[in-house]
């Protein structure tokens, strides 16, 4: 007699058609842990009893109640982040995922401050966190101040008493301007106050900001987490105390990760050593033959000894094997105005003209005309953007091919 086949005993009882197809039987949970991650896609958890319910419920024993809670699926990929940000700390992290990148900074941002709260963030921080700060927390009496450049003597110029944190990116957008962190953290170690850090264009791979004094670290799962362009999420990680604030402002707020989102970017963490290592590659050697194209004003990527901070960038970012990882999103500036801009990103055939980054597709925008439209010609200036630079992230392709199409696009722009 076969020990696996399910086999459903003789039953009698008085449970009706519809009963027994909603409490169906199910095989007990297994014994092994499988291989792959388990989806948990329920609403729900059932309970023992009602005095189990409530204790789980009020955070008293572990467990499962609901999935904007909690959710083990979404846990799992939270840990997974986790353990690649902060391996190597010697205190513990806690970790939390969410529905969307704008979900982990807009609740972060929610649980760390109130009413008369302030916050100081850099000038090129990406829209939609300005957008939280300036169209959502401003009407709540949360003020911020927006510093030029990632510089800390303007960062502890900046603060106040009042000052609830300081936020900034990595490697910013789309300047690729990199974060002095280490002194960041000194200022906001000094002062007492939370530095909070957006690794969305790192990723873990390349920067690990809790290692350099940061407090908390959210990224963008959309984009080289998930890797793949199709699934949309956020995760933060940091500090224990921090972080049950941030549970309980998410839990309240509802930005949770759904469990099927939860799947596809665990499964994205997999492989994204992997493919790091790749996307990183490929943009140095992309970076490298366009330095010297006529066509070509100017060139920002982390790697070339011509960027700002390229000996920062050293210090801070993480290598392998294959050498130091300089990320994968380069800004050109091709000479002439914004139209030389958009007809570069019109002139590819590999490279599309599409929102978002860090997937296997190498996406092109402009950035006068698109990420950063709000702003006029005076402010891009002020923020280090010229109008004609393009964004490129960089992906998977064959870096030849990448090569070729983006030089035949400058080859052709007019003038
Ligand atoms: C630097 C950065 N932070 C945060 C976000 C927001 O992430 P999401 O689109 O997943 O909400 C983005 C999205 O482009 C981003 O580029």
């Amino acid at each position: 007699m076969s020990k696996n086949l399910p086999v459903l005993p003789p039953s009698s009882g008085d449970d009706g058609e519809s009963t027994r197809a909603v409490h169906a039987p199910r095989p007990a949970p297994p014994a092994q842990q499988p291989l792959g991650l388990p989806t948990y896609r329920t609403s729900a958890f059932v309970f023992d009893t009602a005095q189990d319910y409530a204790d789980v419920l009020g955070d008293r024993a572990p467990g499962y109640s609901y999935s904007r809670v909690d959710n083990p699926t979404a846990d799992a990929f939270a840990l997974g982040v986790a353990a690649l940000e902060a391996h190597g700390l010697d205190q513990p992290v806690g970790a939390q995922a969410f529905a969307s990148g704008m979900a982990a900074s807009s609740t972060i941002l929610l649980a760390l401050c109130s009413s008369g709260s302030h916050v100081v963030a850099p000038a090129a921080v990406y829209g939609g966190t300005y957008g939280v700060l300036r169209h959502v927390l401003e009407r709540f009496g949360v003020t911020a101040t927006f510093v030029e450049g990632n510089d800390a003597d303007a960062v502890r110029a900046a603060l106040r008493p009042e000052t609830a944190l300081v936020w900034t990116e990595t490697i910013a957008n789309p300047t690729t301007a990199v974060a002095d962190l280490p002194n960041l953290a000194a200022v906001c170690r000094e002062a007492g106050i939370p530095l909070v850090v957006d690794n969305t264009f790192a990723s873990p791979v390349v920067c690990r900001p809790l290692h350099w004094g940061a407090s908390l670290v959210m990224q963008s799962a959309t984009k080289y987490i998930g890797g793949h362009s199709d699934a949309t999420g956020g995760v933060v990680v940091g500090d224990v105390e921090l972080m049950a604030r941030v549970r309980a402002a998410r839990i309240d707020l509802g930005g949770n990760l759904a469990p099927d989102e939860a799947f596809l970017l665990h499964r994205g963490l997999l492989t994204l050593p992997v493919r790091m290592a790749r996307h990183c590659a490929t943009a140095a050697a992309v970076a490298e033959a366009l330095a010297d194209h006529p066509r070509i004003e100017r060139i920002d990527y982390p790697q070339l000894s011509t960027h700002p901070q390229h000996a920062l960038a050293g210090k801070l970012f993480e290598g392998g094997s294959e050498g130091k990882r300089y990320g994968a999103i380069l800004s050109l500036t091709p000479r002439g105005e914004r139209a030389a801009g958009m007809a570069l990103c019109d002139g590819l055939r590999v490279g599309k003209v599409a929102t978002s980054l860090g997937g296997a597709h190498t996406v092109v925008s402009h950035v006068a005309s698109t990420t950063h439209r709000q702003m006029d010609d005076a402010a891009l200036a002020a923020a280090g953007i010229a109008p004609s630079s393009v964004r490129v992230s960089i992906g998977l392709e064959d870096p030849e091919d990448l090569v070729r199409d983006l030089s035949q696009a400058l080859d052709r722009l007019p003038g």
